[in-house]
């Protein structure tokens, strides 16, 4: 990776984690108006949901659990899976964001996978599944590509948490992978959906959301 990184803390229930980012999005906080548009990689940036979810994991028992994070960019919830003892495999589109996040694993003292997974090829993510938890950080804003993400939700994992900041087009794609089990916790702008599959299916075992035809 050629560009210039910088160090930064980021406090989660456990201990802080020291995360290396690209300098110039290190000046872009996810601090504003929720619909902003970073001129920087999407991936660089250090967005409010991903901490949001890294705390939720870090707060909650996920060890042993199989866990998949999707769109991971700096993967802060997957260093927060590996570190609470889960069996980590974290994907984004981008590979520049797996190098770094890699790079910050390491450093973090954790083991965790890395692969190139774009949500409209997923074949071979789904090869490495089931998994009993799938995590994902701001993800819903473009319908397309959201759209290609909750159809895989489904056939990856018995349940998804999805952290959103109240974007508009999320809404639908949220209420289309809810069912009457779903909780949520807000904080600030940021809210941590707990999406079980709609099935009584013990962890492990493939789950099958309602995906109905309301929404999407
Ligand atoms: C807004 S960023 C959020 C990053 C991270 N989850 C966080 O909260 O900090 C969206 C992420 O989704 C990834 N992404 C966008 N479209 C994708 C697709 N079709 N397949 C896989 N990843 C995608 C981007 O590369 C980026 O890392």
């Amino acid at each position: 990776m050629d560009a210039e990184l910088t160090a930064r803390n980021v406090e989660l229930p456990g201990g802080p984690i020291r995360l290396l980012q690209p300098a110039g999005s290190a000046e872009l906080p996810d601090d504003g108006g929720i619909e902003w548009a970073p001129i920087a990689p999407y991936w660089s940036v250090l967005w409010r949901s991903g901490v949001a979810l890294a705390r939720e994991v870090a707060g909650s028992d996920v060890r042993g659990l199989r866990v998949v994070e999707l769109g991971c960019g700096l993967g802060l919830p997957s260093i927060a899976a590996a570190r609470g003892g889960a069996l980590v495999t974290a994907t984004d589109a981008d590979p520049e964001a797996l190098e770094l996040l890699d790079r910050n694993a390491a450093a973090d003292g954790v083991e965790l996978e890395t692969h190139a997974v774009d949500w409209a090829e997923p074949e071979g993510l789904l090869e490495r599944g089931p998994f009993d938890l799938a995590l994902a950080a701001d993800v819903l804003y473009d319908p397309a590509p959201a759209a290609d993400l909750t159809a895989l939700l489904p056939r990856l994992a018995s349940e998804a948490w999805i952290a959103d900041p109240g974007r508009a087009a999320a809404k639908p794609f949220i209420a289309a992978l809810s069912s009457s089990r779903a909780t949520r916790t807000t904080s600030g702008v940021v809210t941590v959906h707990r999406l079980p599959a709609s099935g009584r299916r013990p962890r492990g075992e493939r789950g099958q959301w309602r995906l109905d035809d309301r929404a999407i």
